[in-house]
């Protein structure tokens, strides 16, 4: 069992398991109920178009950083900041990262329980109709349902812990392996299906041809935040996932292979749902719902009869709840890892306890709709609360700390030592590019977008 002691601790077994663990992650239902959601409501490409850059200038640079401090202080979030600088107090990016993780899978679950209650359904046919009053009517009574909603959470958190239990190797790392392929597959046909529809052209124009009209200081700050939530990272995951790293990890390959195949997963998400929106003339900005209630509507329209249009229905949540599944896998670790190596538990315990809490917390999300639809705080439900709050304060906050962590405080020599294996890579320059980002842009750029778009201060 791992400690901080440094006991031998368990790791990912080979590159290909790092990768797809790391992607595993990355790749959920932000790409494939936030983004087209988003993006179905903010004008489509002009949304898009500032999502793509945050990743590139923001989203990368932070996982980049999550990865290397990880690897080197090979330990839970917490303990790595505590590691790399003693005695001061940036292990309270870790604190807070771990706040961030509860916050996240509190209403993550609740998503991924729908896309779970649903793909029985899609079975069974009971979400086969054109009429979006009448798929509206089966998700309402699906969240509207406080122990349906709270039985279906239970039985997503149990398939989480179960695979959490296995191991960071022969759980998450074999899981992912696995789910991975399936999902490219799915997607893949979908795609094929979606694009050559008849009305592919106008969908692809709305995912493709900027209008930026309707772009707002807090639209931004969503864009950049989904980059923050896409990327799992400003929170800890990826300094979790960075721990278990293999020595010979060539990071910034890794994290670019990553942020690259993410982002791939959400244009295709979004290519599969806008042609088939548009084709049988149904609205894209229906937001959250989007997924739950446009999309079986749409694909109840395709042609070929019930049992294609079922087909696809179950196909498209399957691979929702894939997607679902290894991101999940990379929140729960957060804090399991932490209490293993912090207070020397079991795994086993320590999951157990972890799943207890995530059900407690969770509950609340869950029950956002039916019993505590008239609570609120800040003007929102529980579910809307934690999801605005980690998006769009924590991780951001999160992420600016960690980048003024790595530039400011721990330096270009320990970073270069990091990223390079000791001088055994042939990288310099992509280090320094890196470096340079980190220490200027990012942070720059976040607090600029932070500040804006909370409506702090107004620049423009
Ligand atoms: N990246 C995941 C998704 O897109 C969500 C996530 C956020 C996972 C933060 C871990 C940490 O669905």
């Amino acid at each position: 069992m791992a400690s901080e002691t440094g006991k031998s601790r368990e790791g990912f077994a080979t590159t290909l398991g790092v990768l797809t663990a790391t992607l595993g992650s990355a790749v959920g239902l932000g790409n494939i109920w936030k983004f087209p959601s988003m993006a179905g409501s903010n004008g489509g490409a002009a949304f898009m178009f500032i999502y793509v850059i945050a990743t590139f200038l923001v989203g990368l640079p932070v996982m980049i950083s999550e990865h290397v401090i990880g690897r080197t202080a090979r330990a839970n979030a917490i303990t790595s900041l505590r590691k790399l600088a003693p005695k001061q107090i940036w292990w309270l990016i870790g604190v807070a990262g771990v706040i961030s993780a509860f916050l996240i899978m509190a209403f993550y679950t609740e998503v991924a329980a729908w896309v779970f209650a649903y793909i029985p359904s899609a079975i069974s046919g009971a979400l086969n109709s054109t009429d979006p009053a009448v798929t509206s009517q089966a998700f309402s009574n699906l969240i509207g349902s406080p122990w349906k909603s709270l039985i279906w959470q239970w039985v997503v958190l149990a398939w989480v812990a179960a695979i959490i239990l296995a191991g960071v190797s022969r759980g998450i790392e074999a899981m992912t392996k696995r789910l991975l392929p399936i999902l490219f597959c799915i997607l893949i046909i979908i795609n094929i299906r979606s694009l050559t529809l008849a009305g592919a052209g106008e969908g692809l124009a709305f995912l493709f041809k900027p209008n930026w009209s309707s772009i707002t200081w807090p639209i931004v700050l969503s864009a950049v935040g989904l980059a923050f939530f896409k990327l799992s990272v400003g929170m800890g995951t990826m300094i979790t996932y960075g721990s278990y790293y293999k020595e010979d990890q060539n990071i910034p390959l890794n994290a670019l292979r990553v942020m690259g195949s993410d982002l791939l997963v959400s244009i295709l998400a979004g290519m599969a749902i806008f042609p088939t929106v548009f084709t049988y003339g149904f609205q894209p900005d229906a937001g959250p719902s989007l997924l739950f209630i446009t999309m079986p509507a749409v694909f109840s329209s395709l042609p070929g009869g019930p049992i294609v249009q079922n087909l696809f229905m179950v196909l498209f949540f399957l691979l929702a709840g894939v997607a679902a599944t290894g991101a999940m896998l990379s929140l729960f670790e957060v804090p399991v890892a932490y209490l293993v190596e912090r207070l020397d538990w079991s795994r086993r315990k320590a999951t157990l306890i972890t799943a207890v809490a995530l059900a407690v917390v969770g509950s609340t999300a869950a029950l956002s709709s039916s019993t505590l639809a008239d609570f609120k705080l800040l003007d929102r439900t529980m579910f809307d609360l934690f999801d605005f709050m980690s998006s769009n304060v924590l991780l951001p906050l999160g992420g600016l700390a960690i980048t003024v962590f790595v530039g400011w405080r721990w330096g270009l020599p320990a970073v270069t030592k990091g990223l390079t294996n000791d001088g055994k890579l042939n990288n310099l320059p992509v280090v320094k590019a890196f470096f340079f980002v980190a220490k200027f842009v990012t942070p720059i750029l976040v607090a600029v977008v932070l500040l804006n778009g909370l409506g702090i201060i107004k620049f423009g």
